[in-house]
């Protein structure tokens, strides 16, 4: 009698233990990739903007929008003034432009959810990269083809270092590229 118990132990309930606690760790694992390290975050937008058709298909330059990447810190994202200066005639009896043009109309900013972010302590300038002729699908991925955008690099230390350090490696396409800098106050000021 004991002995079943036991058996019954040994080989139906501790392999369905294990079976739950391993299932559990893999599946926190890749459900919390987004939020650990940014990889894979892609949000749903109060507008549904497609990179793939303005930037892609019509190849509207990115800093036609990004207006900040060869100036500043930052890219920017455009405000609705930018969008209906094609949007006051393009489209403009869709769903989403009729939104579009409520938001231009009450004065109010489209409110799109971030996706890029490093946190507050570190220093990041996109001018330096992008006058550097360093492109924006090194770091953003093909930002072209994405119908919705999607984090594809982390951009934790070690990305950054490991740019840094091997710059002729991860840009071979530029000329007379030196590496960037790996000294703690460049990014932490
Ligand atoms: C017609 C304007 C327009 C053009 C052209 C455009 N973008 Fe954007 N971009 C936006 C808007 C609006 C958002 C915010 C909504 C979203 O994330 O889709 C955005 C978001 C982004 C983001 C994510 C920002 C974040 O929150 O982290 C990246 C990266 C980006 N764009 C890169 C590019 C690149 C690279 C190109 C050129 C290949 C490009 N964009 C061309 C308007 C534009
Ligand atoms: C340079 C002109 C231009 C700019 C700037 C522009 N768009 Fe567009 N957009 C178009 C054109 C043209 C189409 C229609 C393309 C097609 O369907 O072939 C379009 C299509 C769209 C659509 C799809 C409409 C539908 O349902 O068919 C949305 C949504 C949209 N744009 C949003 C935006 C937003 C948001 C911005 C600003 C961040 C923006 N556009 C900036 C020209 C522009
Ligand atoms: C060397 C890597 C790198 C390159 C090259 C780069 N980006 Fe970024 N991008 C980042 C990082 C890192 C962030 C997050 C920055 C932050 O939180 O301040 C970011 C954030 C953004 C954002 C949202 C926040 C903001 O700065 O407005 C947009 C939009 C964007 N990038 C567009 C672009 C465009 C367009 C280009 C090319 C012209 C480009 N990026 C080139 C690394 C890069
Ligand atoms: C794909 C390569 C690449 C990636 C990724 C990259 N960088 Fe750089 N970065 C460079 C290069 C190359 C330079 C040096 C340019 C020069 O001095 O010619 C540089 C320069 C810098 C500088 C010096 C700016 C100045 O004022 O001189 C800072 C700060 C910096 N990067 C921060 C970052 C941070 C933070 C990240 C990660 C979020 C990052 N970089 C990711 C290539 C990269
Ligand atoms: C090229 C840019 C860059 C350089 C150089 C750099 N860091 Fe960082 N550091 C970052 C970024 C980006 C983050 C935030 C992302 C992350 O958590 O990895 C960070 C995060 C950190 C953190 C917080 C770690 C955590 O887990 O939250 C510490 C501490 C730190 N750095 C120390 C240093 C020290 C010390 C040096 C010099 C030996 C240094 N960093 C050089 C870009 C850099």
């Amino acid at each position: 009698m004991k002995k079943t118990v036991l058996d019954y132990t040994l080989k139906i309930r501790l392999p369905i233990t294990i079976f739950v606690i391993l299932t559990s760790i893999v599946l926190t694992y890749y459900l919390s990739r987004p939020e650990r390290d940014g990889v894979g975050y892609s949000p749903d937008q109060p507008i549904n903007f497609s990179h793939k058709l303005h930037a892609g298909t019509m190849a509207i330059d990115c800093k036609y929008c990004h207006t900040g990447a060869d100036k500043s810190r930052h890219a920017m994202i455009p405000s609705v003034s930018t969008c209906m200066n094609c949007h006051t005639v393009a489209r403009k009896d869709r769903p989403e432009i009729i939104k579009l043009t409520k938001y231009y109309v009450e004065g109010r900013p489209i409110p799109w959810k971030r996706i890029h972010k490093v946190p507050d302590f570190v220093y990041f300038n996109h001018s330096v990269h992008v006058n550097r002729e360093i492109k924006c699908q090194t770091c953003h991925g093909e930002v072209q083809n994405m119908d919705k955008i999607s984090q594809v690099n982390t951009f934790v230390m070690s990305a950054c270092l490991n740019c840094h350090r091997n710059a002729h490696q991860m840009l071979p396409y530029l000329k007379n590229v030196k590496n960037g800098p790996d000294n703690c106050f460049a990014c932490h000021r």
